[in-house]
């Protein structure tokens, strides 16, 4: 595996890389890689000749109260697991190497629409730091195909809008979300709950998949639903955030006829905030 810190380096050996006629997947990352990750990078390579792997701890994505700094850098590590796994390029740039400017300076990319809600209530000017990072890594990388977890379905519904509205030519691809045996989706910050908390992290999965049902059973009344989830979810002693069960395109509140239903959710344990979400 080549390991870049420099955009014109990454840039060169992708490059020479399309020139044979190889077509470049990219799966960017802020490390801290599991298996969900590792899916992701095999799901690209299942569609792809190369795949570009970056690890980015982007600043401009975590508010000012947020885990920046406590964001586990796991670099070491996160290299041999691509490597074990046949990953060809790695793209770890420094802070100055991306924002060259200064982050204060730096032009940002906005969607609007879908920026303020849901995980964006709570987490001011995240999704503005996300979609500039990421409009930024795809004019270095230039890929014909990067692929997304939807566990971050938020994100995932942002970046296809983005790639939309800005007619960037790389085509966006779903990723599955992997679970652990309890249901708890498969998360860098998962290593933020405690032991304590731990066999009960699974019910945030856990309320919105009773939401699904009752949906699918026929209930209509999404506030009511909402309510609950979010009552059980207190009652196993976190603190919700947000439970909306909502249009799978658009992320607005579902309307009673809406074919495709995703119910999204977020909670506070002690030590980590944790999302998940289910689709009908
Ligand atoms: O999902 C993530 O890890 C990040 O938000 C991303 C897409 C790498 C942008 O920093």
């Amino acid at each position: 595996m080549e390991i870049f810190h420099h955009i014109d380096s990454v840039r060169k050996a992708l490059d020479a890389a399309r020139e044979q006629g190889k077509t470049v997947g990219f799966v960017p990352t802020m490390g801290n890689l599991h298996d969900a990750h590792l899916a992701l990078v095999k799901q690209a390579q299942g569609l792809c000749d190369v795949v570009v792997v970056s690890i980015f701890v982007n600043r401009l994505q975590f508010g000012l109260n947020e885990d920046w700094d406590k964001y586990p850098r796991t670099l070491e590590r996160d290299s041999h697991k691509l490597r074990d796994i046949g990953c060809r390029y790695l793209f770890c740039p420094e802070e100055n190497e991306i924002y060259p400017n200064g982050m204060d300076e730096q032009t940002r990319v906005i969607v609007p629409s879908m920026a303020g809600v849901l995980c964006g209530a709570s987490r001011p000017g995240h999704f503005e730091g996300v979609t500039t990072v990421v409009s930024k890594l795809f004019n270095i990388v230039q890929p014909d195909i990067a692929i997304f977890g939807v566990k971050d379905y938020q994100q995932l519904a942002i970046i296809r809008r983005m790639v939309e509205d800005l007619c960037i030519p790389v085509r966006v691809v779903a990723g599955e979300i992997v679970r652990e045996a309890d249901g708890l989706a498969m998360s860098s910050r998962n290593s933020f709950i405690t032991d304590q908390e731990r066999p009960r992290a699974s019910q945030l999965n856990r309320s919105l998949n009773w939401a699904k049902q009752q949906i699918l059973e026929g209930e209509r009344d999404f506030l009511r639903l909402e309510d609950e989830a979010r009552e059980q979810i207190r009652a196993a002693g976190f603190k919700p955030d947000y439970v909306s069960i909502c249009n799978s395109k658009t992320l607005e509140p579902a309307a009673n006829d809406d074919l495709e239903i995703t119910v999204l959710g977020a909670m506070f344990t002690q030590g980590a905030r944790l999302i998940d979400n289910v689709s009908l």
